[in-house]
C-alpha cells in the first residue's frame, strides 16, 4: 500500500503541474501547527524565487487547482504563502480500511528482501550477564525482528565471548584449586568426565578473584597466558575443561535470555573461527596486505581523508596470539562462507566504534568481503543510574541483569496487587507473578528502546514502572484497556470481527485514524534507520491517541449500532498495531493488569 502522505502529495505535485509549476514542490508534510491544519505543503515558497512570484500568488493557484481533489476536506492558501490542508474524513476512512484489510496493515516488504546477520549480545562466557549487556541484547532483539517485519531474512548471532584470555585465567586458577583434576593429568589417555567440575556459582566466582590475582601478580598473569595458549593449541585436558566452562554457563546464559524474550539463531563464538584464522593470516600475508610492525603483524587501514588517526589493525601479537580484532575478522570470513549474507550489523557499546571502523576496514582491504556487503556498527551509549554515571548496585558494583529484573519485577508485583484493593487469592497470586514479569519486561525494554540507542539513557526505575507517561506500562496498559472493552462488546452478544470502519465524525475518531494510517512509513523507516525508537514514538502516539478517543466518546453505551461497531472495529484495528509494534520492541501484553 502507498504511504499515505505519498498518496496526498502525488495529489499537491499534479495540482502544481496543473498550475504550471515544477511538480516537484508539491511534497507535503505532517503539519508543523496541528492546531491550524494536519498537513502542510511548503512548496510555493520554495518556488516564489525560480518563477519571480510572490509565494501567497503561487499558493492560492495551486490551491484552485486542488478544490476538486476529493482527498481533503480543507485547502488554504495562507500568508506568506504556505498550503495549509486537512484530509477528508471519507477518504481517510477508505485508506484505514486498506490497511486493516491488507497483509501488514500496508506495509510493503522490502522489493529485494536481504539476507542479514546480526551480531549481538556478545556476552562472556563464565562471566554472569550484568547491565552492560542489556543494551545489545535489546537492542539487537528488536532491530532483528524490525528487519524480518520488513521481509529480510535475518539471522542472529550471539558472538560469544569464549576464546581470550578469560579462559585461561580460569583454567590456571582452576588448577590451582584442584590440581587433582584428571583435565591436568599429561599423561591421561582415558575419556574425560561427561559433568563438570564446577557449578555456575563457582564459576562465577572463579573468574574475578583470577582477573584480580592476574592484574596484582605478573607470574600468575604469564601462567594464565600460558594456559590460555595451551588451550588455544588443542592440549586434550584444557580443550574438555573449556568444553564444560562452555557448557555450563551456556546453559546459566539460555535461562537468562529467555527470561528477556531474546533469542539467537547461531551460538557461535569467538572459538568458532579458531582453526580458520592460520589460513586467513597467511592469506593476508600472501597477498601483501600484512605486515610486520615491532614484531606484530598488521595491516594498515589508514586512509587519505581521515581526519584523525586510525591506528593499523592488529592481526597477531608479536608472540604469535591471536586478539580479538583476529576473531573478528575471522568471523566475518566465516559468515561469508557459509551464511553469504548482503549486510552484517553490529549492536555494540559505542566505545567500540574505533575499533570496528578497523576491523571494517581491513576486511575490506583484504577481500574478506565484496564491496557490495553491508558492514553496519549500531553503537549505543552507556545506560546510567539517577546520578548520570554508569548505573551500579547501591553498593557501587556491577548490577547482575537477573538482580535487576528480580527487583523490577517485585516493585511491579506489589503495585499490581495493591491494586486490587484486596488481599489477593493464591490464584490472583499467580496471575499478579506473570503479568509483573511482562509488565517489568516492558518496562526496561520500553525505558531503553524509547531513546535513540547512540544516546547514554538514565535507567530511572520509578519512571520507567509507572503507568502513566512514556513508558513501556502506559502502552500495555493501553492495550489491555482496549482488550476489556473488546471483551465486554462481545459480551453483549455482538461479534467484533463483523465490524466495520465508518467515517469519523469528530476528531478524536480522525485523529486515531491519522495515527493509525502512519504504520507502514514508519516501520519501513525504522528498519532502514535500524532505529527501534521510531516504533516506541509511534505506538507512543499512537496510544495517546486511543486514550482521547476513549474519553472522548462513549463507546459501550453508543445506542447506534453501526456507529458503535465502527468504533469497535477501530479499537481492534488499534489493537492489532499495538500489538504487532510491541512484538518487534520484543515485549507482549497481559490480559489483564
Ligand atoms: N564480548 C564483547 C564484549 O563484552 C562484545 C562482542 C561484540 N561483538 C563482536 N563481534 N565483537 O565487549
Amino acid at each position: 500500500m502507498k504511504k499515505l502522505l505519498d498518496l496526498i502529495s502525488e495529489e499537491v505535485k499534479k495540482a502544481f503541474a496543473e498550475a504550471g509549476y515544477d511538480e516537484e514542490l508539491g511534497r507535503v508534510t505532517v503539519s508543523n501547527r496541528p492546531d491550524l491544519c494536519e498537513f502542510q505543503c511548503n512548496g510555493a515558497m520554495a518556488g516564489a524565487k525560480k518563477y519571480h512570484k510572490a509565494p501567497i500568488m503561487i499558493a492560492g493557484e495551486v490551491a484552485e487547482k486542488l478544490a476538486s481533489a476529493n482527498c481533503f476536506e480543507k485547502v488554504e492558501a495562507v500568508n506568506p504563502g504556505f498550503l495549509n490542508l486537512n484530509i477528508s474524513a471519507d477518504f481517510l476512512k477508505d485508506y484505514i480500511a486498506d490497511m486493516a484489510g491488507s497483509e501488514k496493515f500496508g506495509l510493503e516488504a522490502d522489493k529485494a528482501p536481504k539476507k542479514v546477520v546480526i551480531d549481538y549480545g556478545g556476552p562472556n562466557v563464565a562471566k554472569p550477564l550484568h547491565v552492560g549487556h542489556l543494551r545489545s541484547a535489546v537492542i539487537g532483539e528488536s532491530i532483528k525482528r524490525i528487519g524480518r517485519y520488513n521481509g529480510n531474512e535475518v539471522i542472529g548471532d550471539i558472538h560469544l565471548g569464549d576464546w581470550g584470555l578469560q579462559m585461561g585465567l580460569i583454567i590456571y586458577e582452576l588448577q590451582l584449586r584442584k590440581p587433582d583434576l584428571v583435565y591436568f593429568d599429561p599423561d591421561f589417555t582415558g575419556e574425560y568426565p561427561t559433568e563438570a567440575p564446577f557449578t555456575i556459582a563457582e564459576l562465577e566466582e572463579i573468574y574475578p578473584t583470577a582477573s584480580g590475582k592476574s592484574k596484582e601478580d605478573p607470574d600468575y598473569k604469564a601462567k594464565a597466558m600460558e594456559a590460555t595458549f595451551k588451550l588455544q593449541n588443542g592440549e586434550p585436558g584444557y580443550r574438555a575443561l573449556w568444553k564444560h566452562i562452555l557448557s555450563v554457563s551456556v546453559t546459566d546464559l539460555k535461562h537468562n535470555y529467555e527470561r528477556l524474550h531474546v533469542d539467537f539463531d547461531l551460538w557461535n563464538g569467538e572459538s568458532t573461527v579458531h582453526d580458520i584464522i592460520p589460513g586467513m593470516v597467511s592469506k593476508m600475508k600472501d597477498d601483501g596486505y600484512a605486515h610486520e610492525d615491532q614484531g606484530a603483524l598488521v595491516v594498515d587501514v589508514k586512509e587519505e581523508t581521515d581526519t584523525k588517526e586510525i591506528p593499523p589493525c592488529m592481526i597477531l601479537k608479536s608472540d604469535g596470539a591471536s586478539l580479538y580484532n583476529t576473531t573478528d575478522l575471522a568471523t566475518i570470513m566465516d559468515r561469508m562462507d557459509t551464511i553469504k549474507p548482503d549486510r552484517i550489523i553490529y549492536v555494540v557499546d559505542k566505545r567500540q566504534e574505533l575499533y570496528f571502523t578497523q576491523v571494517f576496514r581491513c576486511a575490506r582491504k583484504t577481500g574478506l568481503v565484496t564491496e557490495d556487503t553491508g558492514l553496519t556498527f549500531v553503537g549505543f551509549g552507556t545506560m546510567n543510574g539517577k546520578d548520570g554515571k554508569p548505573f551500579k548496585t547501591r553498593q557501587g558494583g556491577v548490577m547482575r541483569l537477573e538482580f535487576l529484573l528480580n527487583d523490577i519485577e517485585a516493585q511491579m508485583y506489589e503495585k499490581i496487587v495493591s491494586n486490587l484493593n484486596h488481599a489477593p487469592s493464591t490464584e490472583e497470586e499467580e496471575e499478579a507473578q506473570k503479568t509483573a514479569a511482562l509488565v517489568a519486561l516492558a518496562a526496561v525494554k520500553y525505558g531503553d528502546l524509547s531513546n535513540q540507542a547512540s544516546k547514554d539513557y538514565i535507567f530511572d526505575v520509578d519512571r520507567f514502572i509507572s503507568f502513566e507517561g512514556d513508558t513501556g506500562p502506559y502502552i500495555l496498559y493501553t492495550i489491555v484497556r482496549i482488550k476489556s472493552i473488546l471483551g465486554k462488546y462481545a459480551a453483549t452478544g455482538k461479534d467484533a470481527s463483523k465490524a466495520t470502519l465508518t467515517v469519523p465524525e469528530n476528531e478524536a475518531a480522525k485523529s486515531l485514524m491519522l495515527a493509525l494510517a502512519n504504520f507502514n512509513a514508519m516501520m519501513e523507516n525504522a528498519w532502514a534507520e535500524l532505529a527501534p525508537h521510531k516504533v516506541c514514538a509511534y505506538i507512543y502516539d499512537l496510544a495517546n491517541a486511543l486514550n482521547h478517543f476513549y474519553h472522548e466518546n462513549n463507546i459501550l453505551n453508543e445506542a447506534d449500532e453501526e456507529k458503535q461497531a465502527g468504533y469497535i472495529a477501530l479499537l481492534s484495528l488499534t489493537k492489532d498495531v499495538l500489538e504487532t509494534c510491541i512484538d518487534v520492541l520484543g515485549f507482549e501484553a497481559p490480559e489483564r493488569m
